[in-house]
């Protein structure tokens, strides 16, 4: 029987140094690129969590062979579509949306069916939005009525480089037609939404030929395929995205500081910094050096008694898109009516947490607005949980997990959590830290 978290533990003054495991973003880059570079690739510091294993897995199903020695990875590439192409392979991408549609763009020259599978949640997302795309490359699939998984895809030996539009903001579109395009001949032309920007990054780094035109709200990325690259060392810094937790808890307890070393600040993965100091707080970016054409750098952040309402610019929604359910809660904390809006994607991710988010403020007594896209939070600084809440259907999704605990760090209450193995897909040592920090809590059955 999956476990449950019972924590009834609100402010706890602390005052600390912390590191958060490493970026889930660009781990998985790594890998993918590491398994199509010609020779050995190091990279250190890589993330271990399930999301990561199952990567993992399924490239060495591919062939490729990859040793682990604790944080590093050791990844042994055979160049561009190095993969062993067998029959039969089942690749089980277990929680990780990220992993199950770039690799798909990695196998479009797939001479036999591969099936993708994923978990309950991933099983449930859409994946019409990466097949249009690739078909068009010259990919072939089998699907359900719904477009999701379990799907197949069998490559083509005549790869087409396409023009591509990407509407939605999503990275991952664009970066499984940036991945097919490696493999393609001649020049892929991309137009994408604004959106977190590693794998053009790594692109450069690893000199594949990428030229990206940026623009105010599209950016032009061209990629010219066929050409080989080598094995590459890199060593990943800490995710932005797992340190908001903890940049939230910080805010909302009473007298507690924290610095977190060596983290991603890749402007397009820290718009809720952004916001968050529009909302009053004083999150301060020191140390910034440029490493791998990411920036990185040290957090520091300082409890802060009074925050104001935010009206989110829906320019930086993709910049803070998996940081929207910790917004929430400081929303929550916040001096008036706060709206978030053109949020439907938020819907798609590893729960509906657009609904969830909501659920979940509901249950704390919070007033909302919710719409298919956008939510008014209207805040109350007083906010003292005093009943039991109870959070559970929430398909295991980690964001929800962590951020539900952190609401009971926050604002008090008797808490009981279920499927807390939840956020172990992307930040192995959430609760790790949350001790070092001196809260308690039970995990049981
Ligand atoms: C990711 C892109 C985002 C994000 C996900 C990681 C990536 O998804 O939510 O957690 O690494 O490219 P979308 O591209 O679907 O917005």
């Amino acid at each position: 029987m999956e476990k449950k978290l019972f924590i009834n533990n609100k402010y706890n003054s602390f005052k600390k140094t912390i590191s958060i495991d490493g970026d889930k973003s660009i781990s998985i880059r790594t890998l993918l690129l590491g398994s199509q570079a010609y020779g050995k690739s190091f990279i250190e510091n890589i993330l271990l969590s399930e999301d990561i294993i199952n990567s993992i897995n399924c490239l060495k199903k591919l062939g490729i062979k990859i040793s682990l020695n604790k944080k590093n990875c050791s990844i042994y590439g055979k160049g561009l579509n190095g993969f062993e192409y067998k029959k039969n392979i089942v690749l089980d991408a277990g929680n990780s949306g990220t992993f199950a549609r770039l690799i798909l763009g990695l196998l479009v020259k797939s001479p036999y069916y591969i099936k993708l599978i994923g978990d309950k949640s991933l099983s449930q997302r859409d994946f019409e939005r990466v097949i249009k795309p690739l078909q068009k490359v010259g990919a072939s699939f089998k699907f359900n009525r719904k477009r999701n998984l379990p799907l197949q895809i069998v490559g083509s030996a005549f790869t087409n480089p396409i023009h591509y539009i990407e509407n939605r903001g999503s990275a991952q579109c664009k970066s499984t037609v940036m991945l097919a395009a490696l493999n393609s001949p001649g020049q892929t032309v991309i137009k994408a939404k604004k959106s977190r920007d590693h794998t053009e990054n790594i692109f450069k780094y690893l000199g594949i030929p990428i030229i990206v035109k940026k623009n105010k709200h599209k950016d032009e990325i061209k990629v010219k395929g066929q050409k080989l690259f080598n094995s590459f060392k890199y060593k990943v810094p800490s995710d932005p995205s797992s340190c908001a937790f903890f940049i939230v808890l910080t805010l909302l307890s009473k007298n507690c500081e924290l610095k977190i070393k060596n983290v991603n600040v890749n402007h397009s993965r820290i718009g809720y910094i952004k916001i968050l100091n529009k909302m009053g707080a004083k999150i301060k970016i020191k140390n910034v050096k440029k490493k791998y054409g990411e920036k990185q750098a040290d957090i520091f952040v300082k409890s802060q008694t009074t925050l104001k309402k935010i009206n989110c610019p829906t320019i930086l929604n993709s910049n803070l898109i998996d940081e929207f359910l910790i917004i929430f809660l400081a929303a929550a904390k916040a001096n008036g009516i706060s709206s978030f809006r053109n949020l439907g994607e938020l819907n798609k991710k590893e729960s509906p947490r657009l609904k969830l988010g909501s659920k979940l403020l509901n249950q704390l007594g919070i007033k909302t607005i919710l719409t298919k896209d956008s939510i008014k939070i209207y805040g109350n600084p007083d906010i003292d949980v005093k009943k039991t809440i109870i959070v559970k259907n929430y398909f295991k999704d980690h964001r929800i997990f962590m951020t539900s605990v952190i609401a009971a760090c926050t604002f008090g209450g008797k808490w009981k959590i279920n499927d807390v193995s939840s956020y172990r897909s992307s930040f192995p040592s959430f609760l790790n830290i949350l001790k070092k920090l001196g809260y308690k809590f039970k995990v049981d059955t």
